[in-house]
């Protein structure tokens, strides 16, 4: 982590298109609202300063980057006047020993961390501004870059630029980075002399040459400057980010047949030689390990899959759920808050939570901890090698022993001993002849009621 590399992020942006309650740098991508992605890259590039130019809902935005236990200075943009009027909010951040800074946005996720690098490098080597250009079929709408023998000698506004200029099809990214101790000099001599009487941020180009100063351009994949301005952007922000990490984690390893129809969280971690079937939704906080297997149509939320572990068809893993090594979680069963041991075995249609589950034990088709009395939550601890019966019902606080068995269709409310077994359902009674007689009763009802 370098302090004296800066990383300004503008994050004032109203977002009216969003048609949202939200601010629109809390709109999530993979889960993580996009400012903290932006925040994140910032962190991986080295950036040790962070400051966040906010404006409106500015409340919310600084909540949540704080939320995220980031350090981040916070700036006001009181009137919206352009993308240099913004940067220049942050003036204070720019103090003493900041010698780089770059600019990033708040509704601009998809920047890698290796581009941001890639900035600084060119500084390393000597420019004082860096400004990363896109080349694109079309253009319009963008600032165009203007380069000559390899210096960018201006950036031009579409609603500024002559037809000539619009022809030029290396565009503004809207990413700049300064070495800092000509930032200030550069920033201030902007002015608002343009079509829109804004303060262009990318006014900083030719203003840079003209004080002396080395501007270069360095291209960028367009995909990853891709700004969000509506809902239809966002998903297609997503789309990108999934297939990266679907991408990285097949690189990695990880056998999936049909990725497309994977969906990660910003922050799932799968290792390699795991399987995800088709059709697996990862929420926030999940972790899969080596040789675990997530089968189709599974549902994962802040769960850890131990070694060799099998969730699916159709598991849900809520929030707390750990998964020892070979434990199996099978189709229509929903765990929270549970560890199950090692070799444990859920096999159908239950509900497990706040519970633990020793090794070896195995839970019967339709058992159910019943672990809310409308108020308070109980917990459930089922001993090592238990064997629960099919349509148990666990009416927590209960703890079964070791060893211990569960008769099927029980409900079990008090504590069951180890090796013991549990009847807690009434006895079966067979009554001779029953069925006929009763069938002929009801047939003999039916036939008076048609007369
Ligand atoms: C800007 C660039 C343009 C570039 C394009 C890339 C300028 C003058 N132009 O144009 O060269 O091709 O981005 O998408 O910089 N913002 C503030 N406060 C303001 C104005 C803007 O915080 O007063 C923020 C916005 O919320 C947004 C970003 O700066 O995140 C860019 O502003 P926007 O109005 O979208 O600029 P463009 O006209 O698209
Ligand atoms: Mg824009």
């Amino acid at each position: 982590m370098d302090d004296k590399f800066l990383t300004i992020i503008l994050a004032a942006g109203e977002g009216k298109r969003m048609a949202s309650a939200l601010p629109k740098v809390l709109h999530p991508v993979a889960g993580l609202p996009m400012v903290l992605h932006v925040a994140q890259t910032a962190i991986a590039s080295g950036s040790g300063a962070l400051a966040v130019v906010v404006g409106n809902q500015a409340e919310q935005v600084r909540g949540a980057v704080a939320n995220h236990s980031l350090k981040a200075s916070f700036h006001e943009q009181t009137e919206r006047r352009g993308t240099g009027h913004a940067v220049l909010a942050a003036r204070e951040a720019l103090r003493e020993g900041i010698e780089e800074v770059i600019i990033l946005y708040g509704d601009v996720p998809l920047v890698r961390p290796e581009t941001v690098l890639s900035a600084r490098e060119a500084i390393a080597k000597g420019a004082d501004i860096v400004v990363l250009g896109f080349e694109t079929a079309m253009p319009t709408g963008y600032g165009r870059l203007i380069v000559h023998d390899g210096e960018l000698q201006a950036i031009r506004e579409e609603k500024d630029a002559t037809p000539e200029e619009k022809s030029i099809t290396f565009c503004n990214s809207g990413i700049m980075a300064f070495r800092s101790r000509c930032i200030l000099d550069v920033l201030e001599a902007i002015t608002d002399d343009n079509a829109q009487n804004e303060y262009y941020l990318t006014d900083a180009a030719e203003i840079g040459r003209a004080q002396g100063l080395s501007v270069k351009a360095i291209a960028v994949a367009q995909e990853e400057t891709i700004g969000v301005n509506d809902r239809v952007q966002l998903s297609a922000v997503e789309h990108i980010w999934q297939e990266r990490k679907r991408r990285e984690l097949l690189l990695a390893g990880v056998a999936m047949a049909a990725p497309a129809t994977v969906h990660f969280s910003h922050d799932t971690m799968v290792e390699r030689n795991a399987t995800i079937e088709p059709n697996v939704v990862f929420g926030p906080g999940v972790e899969v390990a080596t040789g675990a297997m997530i089968r189709a149509f599974s549902h994962l939320e802040g769960a850890k899959v131990g070694e060799g572990a099998i969730v699916g068809p159709y598991g849900r893993l809520r929030p707390g759920t750990e998964l020892a090594r070979g434990a199996k979680v099978g189709n229509f069963v929903e765990v929270k808050a549970a560890n199950i041991g090692e070799g444990a075995k859920i096999n159908h249609l239950s509900y497990v939570g706040d519970a633990s589950v020793g090794a070896g034990a195995n839970i019967g088709a339709g058992s159910v901890t019943c672990n809310y009395d409308g108020f308070n939550k109980h917990h459930t601890a089922i001993g090592e090698g238990a064997f629960i019966g099919t349509n148990t019902s666990l009416v927590a606080p209960l703890s079964i022993g070791n060893n211990a068995n569960t008769a099927a269709g029980s409900v079990v409310t008090d504590d069951v001993p180890e090796d013991a077994m549990a009847f807690g359902r009434a006895r079966q009674v067979n009554v001779p002849e029953k069925a006929r007689t009763m069938r002929e009763q009801l047939l003999a009802i039916k036939r008076s009621k048609k007369d």
